[in-house]
């Protein structure tokens, strides 16, 4: 790395007189986040020899995140995942409950809808056209230590045997893969669905750029995902991974990680059945914003 002396000031100088200006923020919350970015920051800059027109290229490439955001789309969201840093965010917050046997979280991903179908236990969540094999998915809410959490919600969507959400897919009826659950009074869920399979993330945007300027694959592995709300405890977000998928152990949002990994079991017949437990970290019930409408 070369040296850093300026004629005028020193990096050192600089940085403390960011940090400065930084004093009065009146979120102390807020004032602790700026100040450590701040730091990360310039060293970020000197590590990498950042040249002016390369800070350009990265601003830019900001605002085309923003851009290529909107109502329907979050492209902030993605560039989170693709870069691990929403794993790496929900396993920190999580880290606790994973102590204490806590089901591993997932991120949320850009296509969690608001107002998805009230369903009943034991319901379709595809519509009978939908092709694919039939897959009948069991779970159960608990708290960590084992308590069975009745009338938790549920939510539950996952992309078509053909790798599509709904919302991307004009061939399926709105809604379709989606569902909202209660919990009976042992905790207990189910649904009817069909198997889903594995897909690329978006890159129409700025991600697909920077995911192919890095010669990245796009694929992500086969899965369901849950979010569970249940009074007293934190939110949990999930997915579960099929781990015959070709991309199991690979990822590209690095959500898929140790026990998410399941076997989609035979049902007997030529369906397949999966059964997973949702242990939920007691704390404040926090709902995330929902990414699409
Ligand atoms: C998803 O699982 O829905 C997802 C997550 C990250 C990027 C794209 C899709
Ligand atoms: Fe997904």
């Amino acid at each position: 790395m070369c040296e850093h002396v300026f004629p005028s000031t020193s990096p050192e100088a600089l940085l403390a007189a960011v940090l400065k200006s930084n004093a009065n923020t009146g979120n102390p919350r807020l004032k602790e986040i700026l100040e450590i970015g701040i730091r990360h920051l310039h060293a970020f800059a000197l590590e990498a020899d950042l040249a002016p027109a390369e800070l350009e290229v990265g601003l830019d490439f900001l605002v085309a995140i923003g851009q290529a955001s909107g109502p329907k789309k979050h492209e902030g969201i993605l560039l989170a995942d693709i870069l691990g840093l929403a794993t790496l965010v929900q396993l920190n917050d999580a880290r606790h409950a994973l102590e204490a046997g806590g089901t591993e979280p997932a991120l949320i991903g850009p296509f969690w809808r608001a107002n998805q179908p009230e369903r009943k236990n034991g319901e379709r969540i595809s519509t009978d056209d939908t092709p694919g094999p039939r897959l009948t998915v069991t779970g159960q809410v608990l708290s960590l230590d084992g308590t069975p959490l009745a009338g938790a919600r549920v939510e539950t969507w996952q992309a078509s045997p053909k790798g599509l959400y709904e919302n991307q897919d004009e061939s399926q009826p709105r809604m379709n893969l989606r569902g909202r659950f209660v919990t009976d009074e042992n905790g207990s869920f189910s649904f009817e669905s069909v198997r889903p399979a594995g897909y690329p993330v978006p890159v129409d945007g700025p991600c697909g750029e920077l995911l192919a300027a890095q010669n990245r694959h796009t694929m992500r592995p086969a899965h369901l995902h849950f979010l569970v709300v249940a009074p007293g405890h934190k939110v949990l977000a999930t997915q579960f991974f099929d781990v015959d998928d070709p991309h199991a152990q690979d990822d590209v949002v690095f959500g898929a990680v140790g026990s998410l990994l399941r076997q989609f079991e035979s049902d007997g017949a030529s369906g397949f059945k999966l059964d997973v437990k949702l242990r939920m970290e007691p704390g404040e019930t926090r709902v995330p914003k929902c990414p699409i409408p």
